[in-house]
């Protein structure tokens, strides 16, 4: 989820650009840069870090120039540095990109036979090296769209050459990038909060759509062919504040609703469906990883914790192969042994926990083969693993976890087929049908999204009450925690995740009709036991607010509220079950007025004991 910003007109280039990048920080990064055209040469500046690192390389190291470029990195492939920020220049081309080329391995083998060398380990600078390739022939609108036909995955970019002065080639495909239009001058950024300010009329970009961007305006055509588009300019009145969230009131509810995206972006490339096998990560030799796995062992907490709780059921299941969880917070070393075919998964959105960090570096000194499930690019777990497999959520701005949970869920069942497979226990089918599966999930998530109104108004009916209960079985015991975890972290309501079984031992004392209960039921194989310990619940006046499956009709007189989620194969029901108790913790503490964003006493990252 990169920043991308870009200017023509008579005013300070640079300047301009790094006003933009800093109305992007919330994209997060961990790398900016500069480029420019500065008559006939291509001026760039560019470092790791966050945006002032390239403000004090500016001023030490000045460059004027237009039109100009800029970027700031959320790292998918490389670690951020200075060779891997962006813009990467080959020859008379310069280019900032966002997305990922999933066909990166080919095209860096068919580079390197046409004797290209590079400087960086990012897929970006394949497409400056096929541009560069192209602009032997082709002015740079068609040499652009020459190499994006080599190009599979998405991408935003912004590409500048000294063979078209006073011209930007943009370009995109699912990741996202706006034109601004101005008197005598055009901008271009991925959000539009980067515009607003400058500019108020805006030109969105469709996916495969390629454009020139000059002062006098913006020109649009379709990829491949170049058949000239006709594009409508959309006048925005919005704050640059409000804009950051995208019209959000807060990134928690932006981050929910990013889920679809994020999901669909940690799958990308990782699905071979002709094998109907998975590809981890991006380099061959973590190919044996998975290799000789005998036993797993999940080490997360919070929000991971509940992931990898998922995780256990679903490796299991798929891969016949015992799992243990491990609460990273509560870590004993001495409790864990490990053997050859044992592998240890740690489970980190930051990658910064440092109860996770410190039971990886335990069972490291104890020689286990170790993996991460991490969301932030070369973070410490992520550094200090074997090998990592990314969640592609994006930047997590909210201290509560959404999107990030879901696309550990997603890898977490990436890595249950990929151990199936090499354990015998999928064969080619069923590894297709899991895959399959696993690919209706996003669009299974915006399903559950649209209900968001609805649970709302159920958010207000039930915003009052003190004490919740989030009773699940099975697949949706790990659900109840999260959604109970979800609900106190951000409104200060008590909220217990409890097993729907063991209610019976004791914790049903407790239900009264001051004490609502969140019974997490959809269709499965807990369905008929879940259902008789919600009858239990009313049987003592307990409410009951239940997440069903659509077109459930056993349950309706028994609760007090329905909420309805896809009719969904029993693995996939933790994505769905958990969208409407995310969506019910953010509009109840959203109602009560607490800070949603930044709960109080919490932090998004947890480095202290
Ligand atoms: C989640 O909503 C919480 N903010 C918290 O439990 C979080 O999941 C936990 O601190 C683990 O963080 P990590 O995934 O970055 O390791």
């Amino acid at each position: 989820m990169c920043g991308i910003v870009g200017y023509v007109g008579p005013g300070e280039g640079v300047d301009i650009v790094l006003e933009g990048l800093r109305r992007l920080e919330y994209r997060g990064y961990d790398s900016a840069g500069v480029a420019v055209l500065d008559g006939d040469s291509i001026k760039v500046r560019r470092c790791k870090g966050k945006l002032q690192a390239l403000r004090d390389l500016l001023k030490q190291s000045p460059i004027q120039g237009n039109p100009a470029i800029g970027h700031t990195r959320w790292a998918t492939h490389g670690v951020p540095s200075q060779d891997n920020a962006h813009p990467h220049q080959v020859g008379e081309c310069v280019l900032v990109h966002n997305g990922i080329v999933e066909n990166f391995l080919e095209l860096r083998e068919y580079l390197y036979a046409q004797g290209r060398r590079f400087s960086s380990q990012t897929d970006t600078e394949l497409i400056s090296h096929l541009v560069d390739m192209n602009l032997e022939h082709d002015d740079l609108l068609h040499a652009v769209a020459k190499a994006l036909a080599r190009v599979k995955g998405s991408f935003a970019l912004a590409v500048l050459s000294t063979r078209a002065p006073g011209q930007i080639v943009v370009a995109r495909r699912e990741s996202p990038l706006v034109v601004g239009l101005a008197q005598g001058e055009t901008f271009v950024a991925s959000d539009i909060p980067a515009i607003l300010g400058f500019s108020n009329h805006v030109v969105v970009m469709e996916d495969n759509e390629i454009g020139v961007v000059t002062r006098d305006g913006y020109e649009g055509f379709t990829l491949p062919g170049l058949t000239k588009k006709q594009k409508t300019v959309t006048v925005v009145n919005m704050t640059p504040a409000m804009a950051e969230k995208e019209g959000y009131k807060h990134f928690m509810l932006k981050e929910i609703f990013e889920q679809p995206q994020a999901i669909s972006d940690t799958l990308r490339g990782r699905m071979d469906f002709d094998k109907g096998d998975v590809v981890l990560s991006e380099s061959d030799e973590d190919a044996g990883l998975l290799q000789g796995v005998e036993r797993v062992h999940l080490m997360a907490c919070g929000t991971s914790l509940h992931a990898a709780m998922v995780g256990k059921i679903l490796i299991t299941k798929l891969a016949h192969v015992p799992v243990e969880v491990h609460t990273a917070s509560d870590f004993d070393p001495d409790m864990v042994f490990a053997a050859p075919g044992d592998l240890f998964v740690a489970i980190s959105q930051s990658g910064e926990t440092i109860d996770t960090l410190k039971s990886l570096k335990a069972v490291q000194a104890k020689g286990g083969r170790t993996m991460g499930i991490c969301n932030v690019v070369a973070s410490s777990i992520a550094r200090q693993v074997d090998t990592v497999m990314y969640t592609r959520a994006g930047p997590e701005v909210s201290v509560a976890s959404t999107k990030a949970f879901t696309a550990q869920l997603a890898a977490l069942f990436l890595l249950a087929v990929g151990l199936g497979r090499r354990r015998g226990a999928l064969d080619l089918d069923g590894g297709r049908r899991m895959l399959n599966m696993l690919a209706t999930v996003p669009g299974l998530v915006s399903r559950c999204l649209a209900g968001s109104d609805k649970i709302r108004e159920i958010a207000h009916n039930y915003m009052k009450y003190k004490d919740f209960l989030y009773l699940g079985r099975g697949l949706m015991y790990p659900v109840a925690l999260e959604g109970a975890l979800k609900l106190k972290e951000i409104s200060y309501v008590h909220a217990e995740g409890y097993s729907a079984g063991e209610m019976k031992h004791g914790p049903i004392a407790l239900i009264d009709p001051a004490f609502p209960t969140v019974m997490v039921v959809p269709n499965g194989p807990w369905y008929r036991r879940t259902a008789s310990n919600l009858e239990e619940v009313r049987a003592r006046d307990g409410l009951v607010i239940a997440v069903v499956s659509e077109g459930n009709r056993d349950l309706g007189a028994m609760t007090d509220e329905v909420i309805e989620v896809p009719d969904v194969d029993p693995l996939l029901a933790p994505f769905v079950a958990t969208i409407p108790l995310q969506l019910f913790a953010y509009h109840v503490a959203d109602l009560r007025g607490t800070d949603v964003d930044q709960p109080r006493n919490l932090a998004k990252s947890v480095t202290v004991e």
